[in-house]
């Protein structure tokens, strides 16, 4: 059995509804983020706080887990810059509580959630897992300091762990059952899609005079079922053996400017977005775009779904949330 601690979160739900057909899945979420309706009726459903040791216990005592697979945290960039505690005590000491429960009941493997926030402003045109790690606010020094602690606890104690450092996640399950749903919303693909909804009065363009093709800052995008595909290999590469100790970046290793994001979106929809320039924000680089060869060249994966197809599913999503 799979434990999925966040798995009623946009990217940990996405991966419950993938990872119910091939292993028996527990999910341990406090709901503070996340959304009961988000989890698969396949996955057995505890509320309980990953910094809560009783909470975990008992989901250890109850179930024959083998791997834990930990997407709760929060992760908001701004928020974490103006209150810091909330972070490290979130993402950092209660990820502490569960890794010391799982070495109680001698749990070891973990797959772990972590970010492109922890490279900082990094200064390569594609960041691959060589890149230094320099994050500029809590939240990617939060995820940061977890991967440290996943690394001594290897060497230590014989935990077998991948971490996947994802950069922007976007698009929804083709069924449009799930899909993303923040509040508040930072994301820039559902502040567009919600925009065109005419649920938000129009779209700020932060910075328009950066060193890129159009002035406006890159990114990266991947789909959500990408994400959960990888997932899956790094739990079949952990529980085969094959893999103890690994650092993977997630994504698709093309850029796209905010610019041809919104031009993306009013194409796929027919519909003109209300966009309004602004000033540049701090901490925001140029470019941040991930070299993904080290998964695909190790474990085979690579991100399937284009720009086009994320917010063709993020549309139909969009239209219809029910949550
Ligand atoms: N969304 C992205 O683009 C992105 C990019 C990089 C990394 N990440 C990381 O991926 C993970 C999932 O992100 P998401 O966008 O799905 O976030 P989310 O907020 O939708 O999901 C997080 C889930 O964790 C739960 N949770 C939080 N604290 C908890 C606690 N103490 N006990 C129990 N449950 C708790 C929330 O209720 C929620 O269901 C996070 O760790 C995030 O830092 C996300």
């Amino acid at each position: 059995m799979i434990l999925v601690v966040g798995g009623a979160g946009y990217i940990g739900s996405h991966l419950v509804k993938e990872l119910v057909e091939k292993e028996d899945v527990v999910v341990l979420d406090n709901l503070s983020t996340g959304h009961r309706e988000a989890i698969d009726k396949r996955a057995i459903f505890v509320r309980g706080d990953l910094g809560n040791e009783e909470d975990l216990q008992m989901v250890f005592r109850s179930y024959p887990i083998k791997a834990v697979m930990h997407f709760a945290a929060f992760s908001l960039v701004g928020e974490s810059v103006v209150d810091p505690l909330k972070y490290y005590e979130n993402n950092v000491a209660s990820t502490l509580t569960l890794l010391k429960v799982m070495m109680k009941f001698k749990v070891k493997n973990f797959i772990f959630s972590s970010t492109a926030a922890t490279y900082g402003i990094p200064d390569v045109e594609l960041i691959d897992e060589t890149t230094k790690t320099a994050p500029i606010n809590p939240y990617g020094q939060s995820k940061l300091m977890v991967e440290q602690m996943l690394a001594d606890f290897s060497k230590s104690y014989g935990l077998n762990y991948v971490v996947l450092r994802y950069f922007n996640a976007a698009g929804a399950h083709e069924s449009a059952a799930i899909g993303e749903s923040h509040d508040p919303e930072t994301h820039l693909i559902p502040i567009i899609l919600q925009q065109l909804l005419g649920t938000r009065e129009k779209v700020s363009v932060f910075g328009s005079d950066y060193d890129t093709p159009d002035g406006t800052c890159i990114r990266d995008y991947i789909h959500v079922t990408d994400l959960a595909e990888a997932h899956i290999l790094a739990l079949e590469a952990l529980l085969s053996e094959e893999k103890s100790a690994e650092t993977y970046n997630l994504g698709n290793g093309l850029g796209f400017s905010v610019k041809e994001v919104i031009e993306t979106c009013e194409r796929v929809t027919g519909v003109k977005a209300n966009v309004e320039m602004a000033d540049r924000r701090s901490g925001d680089p140029a470019r941040l775009v991930a070299s993904s060869d080290k998964i695909f060249t190790e474990l085979g994966w690579k991100a399937e779904r284009r720009l086009e197809r994320i917010i063709e599913d993020a549309w139909r999503w969009h239209q219809k949330q029910p949550y």
